[in-house]
């Protein structure tokens, strides 16, 4: 897939294509898009273009967004959020964190796919609450589901903010820092999607869980002699590995107001193969005991005084 030729650095958005008088109120507000300038965040930034919405895109410097950020840093990510806000003033209908990379290098890895995200999500939290109705969309990846041997305690410590010992838990296997970032991103999801600050706020918060797609980020892979061998040997049950536009719909969908009562889910798009491999391992059954979810529903008050009566 070919990159979106650049435009000046810092210019300013263009302005939607669809006539103000027939939008309503929220699509005249901007989505903004990390990644927006290769493989799938191109992939959703032309489907949201294409449909009249104004996209603030995202991307290191050099190729052409209207935000020229490197997320891998601290810095970079201040001047993300900075700069979305200014081109936005400050009211934002929705957010598409999906920068990425697969890395060798754990911190990059860490710093970019799950600080890049969530450094993104918080900062633009208050500018999504702003529009009313509002939605966040991040790019995972069923590495969280598929993957052999992800420890759960690397992703804790990278949600804890302990990026070496994530990397230590995290071993040596490849793609091991890549599914640590994705599985912490997704729990960082689950975490807060349904609090007062994202769906009280009227945002809802989801993530999106692909298999392979052919962009330049698998092409790099493919490359690896192990990791090409594995993505090469995955099965495909719907016969074919995805091209970005196949998966941009998905996104807007979840941006639109259809999508408004969906709320930190995981949404696999991969053909089938985590159905294929996990099979009715999912849905399992929520093991609370009764004492429990009463506990969880009404307080432990409520349940002294039941139980007292
Ligand atoms: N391609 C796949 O097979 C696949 C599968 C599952 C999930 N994903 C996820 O999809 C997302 C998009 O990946 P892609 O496949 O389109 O890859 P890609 O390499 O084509 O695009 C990634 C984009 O992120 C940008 N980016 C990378 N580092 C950055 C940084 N430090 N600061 C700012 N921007 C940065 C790149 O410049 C690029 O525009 C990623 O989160 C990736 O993990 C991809």
């Amino acid at each position: 897939m070919s990159e979106r030729p650049s435009r000046r650095a810092g210019s300013r958005p263009r302005k939607s294509a669809a006539p103000a008088s027939a939008a309503p109120q929220a699509v005249a507000q901007p989505i903004a898009v990390s990644g927006s300038q290769s493989g799938l965040g191109l992939a959703i930034r032309q489907r949201l273009e294409a449909s009249g919405r104004q996209v603030i895109g995202i991307d290191l410097p050099g190729k052409g967004a209207e935000v020229e950020a490197d997320l891998s840093t601290e810095a970079g990510r201040t001047d993300a959020v900075e700069g979305v806000l200014e081109r936005c003033d400050g009211t934002l209908a929705g957010l598409v964190a999906n920068a990425g990379v697969d890395s060798p290098n754990a911190q990059l890895t860490f710093d970019v796919n799950f600080h890049g995200a969530v450094d993104l999500l918080e900062g633009l939290r208050p500018a999504l609450a702003r529009a009313g109705r509002a939605a966040a969309v991040v790019t995972v990846s069923h590495a969280v589901m598929i993957s052999p041997g992800i420890r759960s305690a690397a992703a804790d410590a990278l949600l804890a903010g302990h990026g070496r010992r994530a990397a230590l838990y995290a071993g040596r296997s490849p793609g091991a820092p890549y599914a640590v970032s994705k599985l912490a991103l997704a729990r960082w999801i689950r975490r807060h999607a349904a609090t007062a600050a994202w769906a009280g706020a009227g945002i809802s918060l989801n993530g999106v869980c692909p298999g392979a797609i052919h962009t330049p980020l698998l092409e790099k892979d493919l490359a690896d002699p192990m990791k090409g061998r594995i993505i090469r040997a995955m099965p495909q049950p719907l016969g074919a590995i995805a091209q970005p536009s196949d998966l941009a719909g998905i996104f807007e969908f979840l941006l639109s107001p259809e999508a408004r009562y969906i709320v930190g889910q995981l949404l696999v798009t991969d053909g089938g193969l985590e159905s294929l491999w996990r099979g009715e391992d999912w849905p399992r059954p929520w093991s609370v005991s009764m004492p429990g979810f009463l506990l969880r529903l009404f307080g432990s008050r409520a349940v002294a005084a039941a139980k007292a009566r």
